[in-house]
């Protein structure tokens, strides 16, 4: 028999969990929740962290992983733009989830899941090299110095996310913030992500597909510059 894996007592959230009271119709769209869960991925339900069955879950398709999909617009586009793979959603911000709820009851996609809790919840019970692409767009940039170990790009976030990522997946991340593309381009390397630039211009042109997102477009408005990174496991 194996031992269960001990439930990490310092994953301290940071994060904004709830902002406004929701609206009527919010929750309404959060009641679809549980149908388009990916599995068992909390503590208390999956104490032994079992793997979740992403083969049963999207018909053996490709997975790909949206982490922090704020009010999910690029989440839908892309589900929308590629029904032939499986995404998955995750996001702790409740009304962020409950709007991309209501985005996935006016869309056709039928190819998305959602997680509405920590990434790092979600990545404990991922397969192993079983997605095929993530998306890490505008994480929080926790401009202080004694804040950046908080950030996505550090070990705690990325040795999980490696590990479940096909060798070979790609990894975008998109921020607004010099400081994290510093960070991040430190980090990457060491946990095992190759910086794709061919010139080191490339950071400043889109992916072909991509949708902009509530935060760019914030990001804009006050005259801060997109850097879109793309990496892949090694
Ligand atoms: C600056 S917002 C960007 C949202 C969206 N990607 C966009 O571009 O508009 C960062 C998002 O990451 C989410 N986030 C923060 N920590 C997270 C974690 N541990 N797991 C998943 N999402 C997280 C936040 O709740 C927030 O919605």
């Amino acid at each position: 028999m194996t031992t269960p894996p001990e439930r990490p007592r310092d994953r301290n959230f940071y994060g904004r969990l709830r902002g406004k009271a929701l609206k009527p119709s919010q929750k309404g769209y959060l009641e679809d929740l549980a149908a388009l869960s990916p599995g068992k991925v909390g503590w208390d339900e999956n104490p032994e962290r079992r793997p979740l069955e992403l083969a049963a879950l999207f018909d053996g398709k490709p997975v790909w992983l949206e982490i922090g999909f704020g009010s999910g617009e690029h989440l839908v586009h892309q589900a929308e733009a590629h029904p032939e793979v499986g995404l998955i959603g995750v996001e702790p911000y409740i009304n962020g989830v409950a709007t991309l709820l209501g985005k996935l009851r006016r869309s056709d996609a039928e190819n998305v899941r959602v997680h509405a809790g920590d990434a790092r919840d979600l990545m404990d019970v991922l397969p192993p090299a079983s997605i095929s692409k993530a998306f890490l767009l505008y994480p929080d940039p926790w401009p202080k110095a004694r804040h950046h170990r908080r950030r996505f790009v550090t070990p705690e976030h990325l040795d999980p996310l490696h590990r479940a990522l096909l060798p070979g997946a790609e990894f975008r991340v998109a921020t607004d913030i010099p400081d994290y593309v510093r960070q991040t381009l430190e980090e990457l390397p060491k946990a095992g992500f190759a910086w794709e630039a061919a010139r080191a211009s490339d950071w400043r042109r889109p992916w072909p597909d991509w949708l902009s997102t509530r935060y760019e477009q914030k990001a804009r408005r006050e005259g801060r510059t997109p850097h879109y990174l793309t990496f892949r496991k090694t």
